[in-house]
């Protein structure tokens, strides 16, 4: 059986799989309902035929590189005709192993998703691969034994990200500080790659010291929020220094530092990871140090890959996104040429 037949035939497969789900759910009134499928648009209906698609699953929009990254698949998506079934997990690994289901009951031709924590997703991609989808990660990793559940992986370097703000730190701050660091999401890759690289570079510095540390959850509410619970700390007077694992909880604790009377970027400084447009603008004035950058726009990446696969070319496990580190001397200028 040819590829075309093959996927014909999963599609119709999985049209009467999904009727039968629909039937089946009609009879239990206890059964949740399908994953964010009112929002993501991974109703049951069979894909249109004769136009590839894809089923992407994104964490949710916790951020600005999250809605930057969304809008550079959506837009990739629809200028190489493509049709996207894009589900909104809202933060929550469930939400997004049900839309991963949901897609392989539709039969789209490729799925990618951007994982929010790295464990727990053997058995789905077990699922995924025995229905003969291909699989593309997409800004974080996932730990599995398998390396054929997927195809490849595209995003960055978190531990060199990690590393990066560090070897700012320690120069800028001559080799001593007392740092607040604010983590991303609890197990997801970017919070614990971000962190490692971070300590593994301050290692040989012991007069760099994290003193307080805790999740802001890649939020700027919550980065705020946690920050104004360092300062309050005991150990509160003695932060110099603040390293936040994006843009966002750096912003958040932004607030938090003039809120008591402090001036982010001078009394505390402050490196952050990402690079979006409002981290440049809190550079240009002068209350956010430096910014490592984490390119968000991987739409173009993403659906080279997913052509490639499609026409069966061989493609590399491992894609790295490019990125540069900004600091605020420049951030003016650089702030004209930024793309999100
Ligand atoms: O996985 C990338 C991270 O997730 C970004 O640094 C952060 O802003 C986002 O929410």
């Amino acid at each position: 059986m040819n590829w075309n037949s093959r996927r014909r035939a999963l599609r119709l497969m999985a049209a009467a799989i999904a009727g039968l789900a629909t039937a089946c759910e009609k009879k239990s009134e206890t059964q949740a309902p399908a994953p964010d499928a009112g929002k993501s648009g991974t109703s049951a209906a069979p894909t249109t035929e004769n136009k590839r698609s894809v089923g992407f699953s994104q964490i949710g929009a916790e951020s600005d590189w999250r809605k930057a990254n969304t809008e550079s698949i959506q837009a990739e998506a629809a200028a190489r005709g493509f049709e996207l079934e894009f589900a909104d997990a809202q933060q929550k690994q469930e939400n997004q192993i049900k839309a991963l289901r949901a897609f392989v009951v539709k039969g789209v031709d490729v799925i990618a998703f951007s994982p929010v924590v790295e464990t727990g997703w053997e058995p789905v991609l077990k699922e995924i691969k025995q229905a003969g989808i291909p699989v593309v990660l997409t800004d974080r990793a996932v730990e599995v034994s398998d390396p054929d559940l997927y195809v490849t992986f595209i995003g960055a370097d978190f531990v060199e990200e990690g590393r990066r703000a560090a070897r700012w730190l320690i120069k800028e701050m001559g080799g001593k500080a007392m740092v607040a660091e604010l983590q991303g999401t609890p197990g997801s890759a970017p919070a614990i790659d971000r962190k490692r690289g971070f300590e593994e570079e301050i290692k040989s510095h012991p007069d760099i010291k994290i003193i307080k540390s805790q999740s802001g959850e890649f939020t700027r509410s919550k980065g705020r929020e946690v920050m104004e619970t360092f300062l309050k700390s005991p150990e509160g007077k003695q932060i110099n220094a603040l390293y936040a694992h994006n843009d966002d909880m750096a912003l958040g604790a932004i607030q938090a530092i003039e809120e008591a009377g402090l001036k982010p970027g001078v009394d505390i400084k402050i490196v952050s990871i990402d690079g979006v447009r409002s981290a440049f603008e809190a550079m240009a004035a002068g209350k956010l140090n430096c910014t490592v950058e984490c390119n968000p726009l991987l739409g173009p990446q993403l659906f080279d890959a997913i052509e490639a696969i499609l026409a069966k070319k061989p493609v590399e496990r491992r894609i790295v996104t490019p990125s540069g580190v900004f600091e605020q001397a420049t951030a003016a200028e650089d702030i004209k040429t930024r793309k999100y």
